[in-house]
């Protein structure tokens, strides 16, 4: 592995200090949430080694927010970050190649660089309304391609892919032998109908998603990835034990506490972040 510090990680605000910035017009979460914002407060916790996959309680509620999931289908990793890393270091080697439709995630391009990938990246247009189209990234499948990296709902742009797309990625993916990986990070922040989650429609789709983004908690790095391939699911198990085991119990506490309110706390926030967007399009 070749690390570099990624830009996005240098010019981070919380690198750049807080202190120094007036106005912040590109922050990518809800308001950071101070515990007793939402009503929460530590309990007694037993200070032990977790759960290795992470704490079954939680993982009971990651899988309940979806059907056709299961609480061994979902590994707890530190943030999103730490499930992209698992998932491109478990699968990707330097003999390998990828495709990344951007933009994506830092992370879904520098961790496959320092591994030493060939990435062919299939760029979305503003003149096409950031739609991905599948016959570009068809002709971008190479006999090694191991992986199709992208992310849904979309950072920086805000779109959705269309069920036909998701379910066309996910046809090529199988046929190709391939992985998908969806980065759903910001999919409690979807208005309307929202997509399934990738992994609850193929054994080669991967879900990732965390409580960074819609629940303003990036703070106690608790994150997931979901396969129902429960031999994939051992190699991810095997790399999150080899970077730190388990979790952090008192992370994971709180993140019980709050997937225990996510509706009741998703009911207030996305009605009023509708109420801004009309604000803005306005
Ligand atoms: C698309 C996307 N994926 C993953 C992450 C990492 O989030 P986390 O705080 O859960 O590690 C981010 C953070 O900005 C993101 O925008």
């Amino acid at each position: 592995m070749n690390y570099t510090r990624m830009v996005i990680e240098r010019e981070a605000p919380e690198e750049y200090g807080y202190e120094r910035i007036r106005y912040n017009l590109s922050e990518s979460s809800i308001a950071d949430q101070k515990l007793s914002d939402i009503g929460l407060s530590l309990p007694d916790l037993t200070l032990f080694y977790g759960e290795h996959r992470g704490d079954k309680a939680l993982r009971d509620l990651i899988a309940a927010q979806d059907a056709g999931i299961a609480p061994d289908d979902v590994l707890v990793t530190a943030g999103a970050a730490g499930a992209l890393f698992i998932i491109s270091t478990s699968l990707l080697s330097a003999s390998d190649h990828l495709v990344v439709i951007r933009p994506n995630y830092a992370t879904n391009i520098e961790t496959p660089r320092a591994i030493g990938c060939a990435i062919s990246f299939v760029d979305l247009a503003f003149e096409e309304g950031f739609a991905i189209d599948v016959e570009r990234i068809k002709a971008a499948m190479r006999p090694n391609t191991r992986l199709i990296s992208v992310t849904c709902p979309h950072n920086p742009t805000g779109t959705m892919m269309s069920r036909a797309d998701l379910d066309a990625l996910v046809a090529l993916a199988e046929a190709s032998g391939c992985h998908l990986l969806v980065d759903e990070t910001y999919r409690d922040l979807s208005y309307g109908k929202r997509l399934p989650v990738a992994a609850s429609l193929s054994k080669k789709a991967i879900s990732v998603s965390s409580l960074s983004k819609a629940f303003g908690i990036p703070g106690i790095r608790i994150g997931w990835l979901i396969t129902r391939d429960a031999a994939l699911q051992e190699k991810f198990l095997a790399a999150k034990e080899q970077i730190g085991i388990c979790g952090s119990i008192i992370d994971e506490g709180i993140a019980r506490g709050m997937l225990d309110r996510r509706d009741a706390f998703l009911a207030k926030l996305l009605p009023e972040m509708a109420k801004r967007r009309d604000i803005v399009q306005a």
